[in-house]
């Protein structure tokens, strides 16, 4: 029964992805990810979606994979890009966690004319000054997911706020939009402090000298184990009853909001995906997922299946080497999980909706509940001159 189901539900949501897969080539893939470090469970999420994708695509075994540990360190992931390039000789690559290591490995990138498609890292510069028509990204920008909430706070009444990120580009980036937007809208930072990436146990002082600043709300982006620690400390250091706490959605993925318990609960923020989003493209890939991993899909699953999705479309569509890939990819337009995903030719960064949730109690265990939707953000070009 329950593999009847299975088949069922992965019929419903792929019947036309899968439909004409049969130009399906040799295609091999580097996916650089983190497999250790702060970001090694996001990195395993993302290749989980990624190889969901290529099964649902029916072609599978048409890709080979190689795989690299990226440690979400710039110097390792420029030493691995190169190896799976020069050495591997991969028709395209995958992944990157880490706004640092996409910011370092981007001009060797651009150089040897591998096409990248990014599954994570959302440096806005990627996609901005320093874009490359050999990297296209289907996760998100930086500013994407922030310069929305800072609109929304501001209109919601939140007038007073202190921000708190770890101290490396993702965090200065998130930080910078969300500031720059919260302010236009009239909004006042009353402070902000940056924390040593991925060294942070103790976030103790910055707590206590945020509260200091008796902001009407708190605004953060962490992710990986130092959401954990920061969701769990900001609840046991007792400011979560006094101060609201907002943020970028990784601070309560669903990857990881179970480690952070009842904490987590009333914490809002906001994500280009959530697993509620209620839609039958996304229910049947909840579904699907859920039954093949026993868990619900998490924002980085989704990445990593669109990932993977797009090549697939991409072969579909006729790419066999590292250039027809690389013209395939910008062309890239369908309705998927997250809503509609649509690679935008003027940037090759994702356009998407993102979503405002809050952490809710379900049952004995945590859920997202949809609080707003912001349709279709578009980056601005931001000096990017692809078109
Ligand atoms: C980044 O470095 O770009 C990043 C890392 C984890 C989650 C989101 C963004």
């Amino acid at each position: 029964m329950k593999n009847h189901l299975l088949a069922a539900l992965m019929a419903c949501a792929s019947a036309a992805f899968v439909a004409n897969t049969a130009h399906a080539a040799d295609i091999k893939v580097g996916l650089l990810l983190p497999k250790s470090g702060p970001y090694a469970a996001l990195g395993k999420e993302i290749e989980d979606g990624f190889n969901m994708a290529l099964e649902e695509g029916g072609k599978s075994e048409d890709f080979k994979l190689v795989t690299e540990d990226s440690e979400a360190k710039p110097q390792v992931g420029v030493a691995k890009a190169r190896k799976l390039v020069l050495q591997d000789e991969v028709d395209a690559m995958v992944g990157i966690v880490s706004s640092a290591v996409l910011g370092a490995v981007r001009d060797f990138v651009d150089g040897s004319k591998v096409p990248l498609v990014v599954a994570n890292a959302g440096n806005d510069e990627a996609t901005g000054k320093n874009c490359s028509r050999y990297i296209t990204r289907v996760s998100f920008s930086n500013a994407q997911i922030n310069r929305p909430m800072g609109e929304w706070m501001a209109r919601i009444g939140v007038k007073k706020v202190y921000t708190l990120a770890p101290d490396y580009a993702a965090g200065h980036q998130m930080i910078d939009a969300f500031a720059e937007s919260f302010k236009a809208a009239g909004g006042e930072i009353v402070g902000s402090e940056y924390t040593p990436f991925g060294k942070t146990q103790d976030f103790g002082p910055y707590l206590t000298k945020a509260k200091a600043a008796s902001p009407d709300a708190i605004y953060v982006f962490y992710a990986g184990k130092e959401a954990i620690t920061f969701v769990k400390q900001y609840d046991s250091f007792g400011l979560k009853k006094d101060i609201p706490l907002y943020g970028s959605g990784f601070l309560t993925s669903p990857l990881y909001v179970a480690a952070e318990g009842p904490a987590a609960i009333g914490v809002t923020t906001a994500l280009h995906y959530v697993p509620t989003i209620n839609t039958p493209e996304n229910k049947a890939f909840v579904a699907a997922f859920k039954a093949k991993f026993d868990r619900a899909p998490s924002e980085f699953a989704v990445q990593g299946y669109d990932a993977g999705r797009v090549l697939v479309e991409a072969v579909k569509a006729g790419a066999t080497d590292r250039a027809s890939i690389t013209e395939q990819l910008s062309k890239v337009s369908y309705s998927g999980p997250r809503g509609p995903l649509t690679i935008d030719p003027a940037t090759n960064n994702v356009i998407q909706n993102i979503y405002v949730y809050e952490t809710v109690a379900d049952g004995d265990g945590l859920t997202q509940k949809m609080i707003g939707t912001i349709g279709l953000v578009r980056d601005p070009a931001n000096g990017c001159t692809l078109k």
